[in-house]
C-alpha cells in the first residue's frame, strides 16, 4: 500500500482486519517498525477521534507524530495551478507538500467538502494535490467524499460483534440540524460491499447517495422494513447529494429510538461520533447495552495502526 485515501486502496479486507485484530491484541508488538520515522497529521477541520487515535496508532508503531492545525497555524494555501497569488493565499501547495515531505515519512490530511461546489468537492482537490506534490505516502484523515480510516474501524467492530456468519447491517439516515458530508456513509457503503454481510441502506427520498457508490446495494425508503431482523444499525446523517449539500428533511420519525431498535434482531447500535443526542439517536438507545459506539471509537486506533503498518512495511 503506497497511499490510503479511499476504501478502493484496500486490496484484501480480510487480511487488513486480521492485521488490526492482531495489533489490538498486542499494540506495541511492532514498536520498532516506525522508529526514527515521522508522521505529519495535517488538519483543515476539527477532530477528536481521528486526531488522537492516529497519533496513538503512530506512537504504538514507534513513529513520531507532528500535528498541525493548518487553518490556525499555517500559511493560507493556494491549490490552483497557475494562480496569480496576489490575494489572501501566501503559499502554494506545490512548495508546501514538497517541504512537508522532507520533514515527514507519511503525510496524513483532513479536508472536509464545501458542500456548495459539488464538482470541486468531487475532485478532492486538497488530497489530490498532496498526492500529486508530496514525495511520501499520503493518508486521508477524511476527505470530501470518503472517510476510509473510519470505515476500517467500522468493519473491524462488526467483525468483533457479529454473532452470525453473515449479519444483516443497516445504514440508516437520521435527522440533523446541520448539513453534513457524505464521506462517512460513502466509505461505509464501500467497505460493506467488500464484507460478507447482508447490507441495506435506508433514507428518506432525496437523500440518495452517489449512485456510482451505492450501485448493487439494497436501498429502501422504509426504515421500519429495513430494521426488521437487522443485527447492526449504523446511524448517520448526511445532506442531500442530488440537491447538493441541502437539508431536505429533519423528520424526527427517522431518529433511532428504542421503538425502532425493537424492530431489529436485538441489533447493536453504531455511529462514527460525534453524535447529537435525542436528534440522531435517543439517550435510551445510546445509553443502552445495544450501543457499541465507544468500542467502535476505540477501534479507530487499531484500524489506523493496521494501515500505517502496511504502508511502512510496503515502503521498505
Ligand atoms: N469519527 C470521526 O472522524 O471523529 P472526529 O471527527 O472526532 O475525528
Amino acid at each position: 500500500m503506497k497511499n490510503f485515501t479511499s476504501v478502493n486502496d484496500i486490496t484484501d479486507l480480510e487480511a487488513l482486519l486480521a492485521s488490526a485484530q492482531k495489533i489490538k491484541a498486542a499494540p506495541l508488538a511492532d514498536n520498532a517498525l516506525g522508529q526514527h520515522k515521522t508522521i505529519g497529521l495535517l488538519f483543515f477541520n476539527p477532530s477528536l477521534r481521528t486526531r488522537l487515535s492516529t497519533q496513538k496508532a503512530a506512537t504504538n508503531l514507534g513513529m513520531h507524530p507532528i500535528v498541525m492545525d493548518l487553518n490556525a497555524d499555517g500559511w493560507s494555501l493556494e491549490f490552483e495551478d497557475g494562480a496569480i497569488m496576489n490575494g489572501s493565499k501566501s503559499e502554494h501547495i506545490k512548495e508546501a507538500a514538497q517541504v512537508i515531505s522532507q520533514y515527514c515519512d507519511i503525510i496524513a490530511v483532513r479536508s472536509f467538502p464545501s458542500l456548495v461546489d459539488k464538482e470541486k468537492d468531487a475532485s478532492e482537490y486538497v488530497l489530490s494535490a498532496f498526492l500529486k506534490y508530496a514525495t511520501v505516502p499520503v493518508v486521508s484523515l477524511e476527505g470530501s467524499s470518503e472517510h476510509p480510516l473510519q470505515s476500517v474501524a467500522d468493519a473491524l467492530t462488526i467483525t468483533e460483534y457479529k454473532t452470525v456468519k453473515r449479519p444483516k447491517v443497516v445504514l440508516s439516515w437520521a435527522p440533523h440540524c446541520k448539513a453534513l458530508p457524505h464521506s462517512v456513509p460513502n466509505s461505509f457503503v464501500k467497505i460493506m460491499q467488500l464484507a460478507d454481510v447482508d447490507f441495506v441502506i435506508t433514507h428518506p427520498e432525496g437523500y440518495e447517495l452517489n449512485p456510482e457508490i451505492t450501485q448493487g446495494s439494497v436501498i429502501t425508503y422504509d426504515q421500519d422494513a429495513a430494521f426488521k431482523d437487522a443485527d447492526f444499525i449504523y446511524a448517520k446523517n448526511w445532506s442531500s447529494y442530488s440537491d447538493y449539500g441541502k437539508i431536505l428533511s429533519t423528520d424526527t420519525n427517522w431518529t433511532i429510538s428504542s421503538e425502532k431498535m425493537a424492530l431489529t434482531n436485538e441489533a447493536k447500535f453504531m455511529h462514527c461520533l460525534p453524535v447529537r443526542r435525542n436528534l440522531v439517536v435517543t439517550d435510551a438507545v445510546l445509553d443502552s447495552p445495544a450501543s457499541i459506539v465507544i468500542p467502535q471509537a476505540n477501534n479507530r486506533t487499531f484500524a489506523a495502526q493496521a494501515i500505517l503498518k502496511k504502508i511502512l512495511e510496503d515502503a521498505k
